[in-house]
């Protein structure tokens, strides 16, 4: 099968700091893999950088969506051909309320404007499977959102927007059990056999009852190690030490 992702020796740098000095990454469609590492690593840099957010500045290498090469192309470009971040923290939008971001945003991505009554009633039915409260909807994005409000916003972004590839950073950070079961099932409903999900996370609940097919370890600026599920158990269970000083043979 085609990849539907493809990063070729990624060099992404920031205020002239070289951040990751090259990450190779094939990603498959129907695939769920998984980003660790230690804390300042990169991995919410290679998630911007991938979404094209201009802070990042992409120094070689390439990116590679269903066989195109997006490297110089416009985080707004990347959004249309089905790309998808989940803030590690969602930013507060005064004076937009959730239903009208969602509707733009979803506008923009289906390539059609959005009719009110319907959108609305495809909004409240995605709102009810997440058991999130109707007036979340008329809320402006994020304002006075607990931690675990915006995430699970962000999850109801994902539901809507059904991208191709999504990132999800730290989705889980903050949230309640129940919260980080409300995040996984959303994952579960949003994940098929054409779409793929890169989840970064420190944690193994947000996995739990999601199939899992790589596990990535992040460190010295580029992918360390690649495993399956049980790489997850390992590093919370040993830490990275193991990892770091791979890294640091590998430089
Ligand atoms: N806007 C910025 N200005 C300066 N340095 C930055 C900026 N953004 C990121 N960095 C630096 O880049 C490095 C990587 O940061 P990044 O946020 O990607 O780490 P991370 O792996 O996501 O860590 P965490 O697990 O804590 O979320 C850090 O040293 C960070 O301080
Ligand atoms: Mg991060």
């Amino acid at each position: 099968m085609n990849n539907l992702l493809e990063i070729r020796d990624l060099e992404v740098g920031i205020e002239e700091k070289t951040i990751l000095k090259g990450v190779d990454l094939e990603i498959k469609p129907g695939e769920i893999h998984v980003l660790m590492g230690q804390n300042g690593v990169g991995k919410s840099t290679l998630v911007s950088a991938l979404m094209g957010d201009p802070k990042y500045e992409i120094s070689g290498g390439q990116i590679i969506l269903d066989g195109e090469d997006i490297t110089d192309t416009k985080a707004d470009y990347r959004a249309r051909k089905g790309m998808f971040m989940s803030f590690q923290n969602p930013e507060e939008i005064p004076g937009v309320t959730v239903e009208d971001f969602l509707r733009a945003a979803c506008g923009a991505v289906r390539g059609q404007k959005q009719k009110v009554l319907a959108f609305k009633k495809e909004l409240y039915s995605v709102m009810d499977a997440m058991q999130m409260d109707h007036s979340y909807a008329d809320r402006y994005l994020n304002v006075g959102f607990s931690g675990g409000e915006k995430k699970k916003t962000e999850i109801l972004q994902l539901l809507m927007l059904k991208p191709r590839i999504a990132f999800l950073d730290e989705t889980d950070s903050g949230l309640d059990i129940d919260a980080v079961r409300t995040v996984t099932n959303g994952i579960r409903d949003y994940h098929n056999s054409s779409n793929a999900l890169v989840i970064i996370t420190h944690n193994a609940q947000i996995l739990e009852g999601l199939k899992i097919d790589k596990v990535h370890v992040i460190g010295n600026g580029s992918i360390v190690k690649t495993g399956g599920e049980e790489l997850v158990r390992k590093i919370i269970e040993e830490g990275y030490s193991e990892f770091s000083k791979g890294g640091e043979c590998d430089g």
